[in-house]
């Protein structure tokens, strides 16, 4: 199949894009829907919300080299292996991610550079690209979407990690209200490699950097609130995530933590201790721009993209939406085993960007012979037209017999 903006081919031994050749095996669950998006490169479009977000995030590291263009087609070492992360872990799962075959996958965060990023020998950088994974579908999640990380490291010395420190003390972290209650303890513990004071300094140094881009980015918002919670990540210790009161409700905006030595040490980096963060810019740009719908950024309508400016954060004026047209399907699942994802990944590529969201409304089991029976509403709508009734129902027949052969359902 060839695809618009993106040249590719799934051939059934081997996948070709861009001029690269990628033999397929039983891991290789690539789709259209996402190869189609490799060359769009939202993050690098300076008229695109994506793009304006990443940079300006970038003007709060002050002397960070970036690096923006590296390619989305990685190794599973990259991804899961050079992170720690283990070998039964479910984020390695065929269901979670857009496997190219057993060792190539679209990379799902941008903390898959992070070895390459250090090999380049800079102690100060940011890394931005898009990233994919197989989720649900609705008006916040997409299957391809962006990131950036950060990176900082510094001697492991406390004189140094105390001068790192005083030269950031001019960024101003006014107005915010805090909400940390993180002490170090022992399900978020320091590394034994570590000392609790350089821990603790490192610690400080990666927050006053974030909480300063934060303020910075909200620069709107008079009594801004951000939360510093405990979380868990394979590639960091202590973890932390850190979360925004916005509109009323608390946003999650990043993972971070202070890196695991082990990869620090892999780049050669053994006396060098350091701090990294990763973020999503789709639901950051949304909340500040005000767009309601994460399918917008990759609209060509020139009616979204000429209402924005680079290094500007404007509110978002709706043009007018197109009414949805509502379908649901009903099946008898053929075992226990259902993933949800693999379900919306196959409406999502027979149906392309038109499906708004894909939402279980029943889940029903017979009592008498145990047979599971699953309803889904599959809501159709068109960012830039108009769609008919009779098209959607084209649509919807072949859904429903794509979910019949591929799914083996029993439609009812
Ligand atoms: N890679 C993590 C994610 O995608 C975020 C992260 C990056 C966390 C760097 C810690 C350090 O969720």
């Amino acid at each position: 199949m060839r695809g618009i903006g993106t040249d590719f081919e799934i051939r059934s031994n081997a996948t070709v894009i861009n001029g690269q050749e990628i033999p397929t095996d039983s891991w290789t669950n690539v789709t259209p829907t996402v190869l189609a998006k490799i060359n769009r490169k939202l993050h690098l479009q300076p008229q695109n919300p994506i793009s304006i977000i990443r940079q300006l995030i970038e003007s709060n590291f002050q002397n960070f080299k970036t690096f923006n263009t590296y390619s989305p087609i990685v190794t599973t070492k990259q991804n899961f292996d050079d992170l720690y992360i283990p070998k039964e872990h479910p984020s390695r799962t065929k269901s979670d991610n857009y496997y190219f075959n057993k060792d190539t996958v679209l990379r799902a965060h941008t903390s898959a550079h992070q070895l390459q990023g250090l090999a380049s020998g800079e102690n100060k950088f940011l890394i931005s690209g898009d990233v994919y994974r197989r989720d649900e579908i609705d008006s916040s999640h997409y299957p391809v979407f962006h990131q950036i990380e950060g990176v900082f490291y510094t001697d492991n010395n406390v004189a140094q990690l105390n001068a790192e420190l005083e030269s950031i003390r001019n960024e101003k972290t006014s107005n915010i209200e805090l909400v940390d209650n993180t002490i170090i303890k022992p399900d978020n513990p320091y590394q034994d490699c570590h000392s609790p004071e350089a821990v603790d300094l490192i610690s400080a140094h990666l927050k006053h950097s974030i909480n300063f881009m934060i303020r910075n980015l909200f620069a709107e918002e008079k009594d801004l609130k951000v939360r510093w919670i405990d979380a868990y990540f394979p590639f960091t210790s202590p973890s932390w995530e850190v979360e925004i009161y916005y509109e009323g409700k608390w946003l999650e905006v990043l993972g971070c933590g202070v890196v695991n030595q082990r990869i620090l040490n892999q780049a050669g980096l053994h006396n060098k201790i350091g701090w990294a963060f990763g973020m999503g810019l789709e639901r950051l740009a949304m909340v500040l721009f005000g767009i309601p719908d994460i399918r917008l950024f990759w609209s060509e309508d020139k009616r979204f993209l000429k209402q924005f400016t680079p290094g500007k954060i404007n509110k978002f004026v709706p043009f007018s939406k197109y009414p949805p047209c509502i379908k649901d399907i009903s099946f008898w699942i053929p075992d226990d085993k259902w993933h949800g994802n693999d379900f919306c990944e196959l409406v999502r590529g027979v149906a392309g960007d038109i499906v708004e969201t894909v939402e279980l409304i029943d889940d029903f089991r017979n009592p008498k012979t145990g047979k599971r029976s699953l309803c889904y509403r599959i809501n159709y709508r068109s960012m830039d037209r108009n769609v008919t009734n009779e098209e959607i129902n084209q649509i919807q027949e072949k859904v429903r017999s794509a979910v019949r052969s591929e799914m083996n359902v029993e439609l009812r």
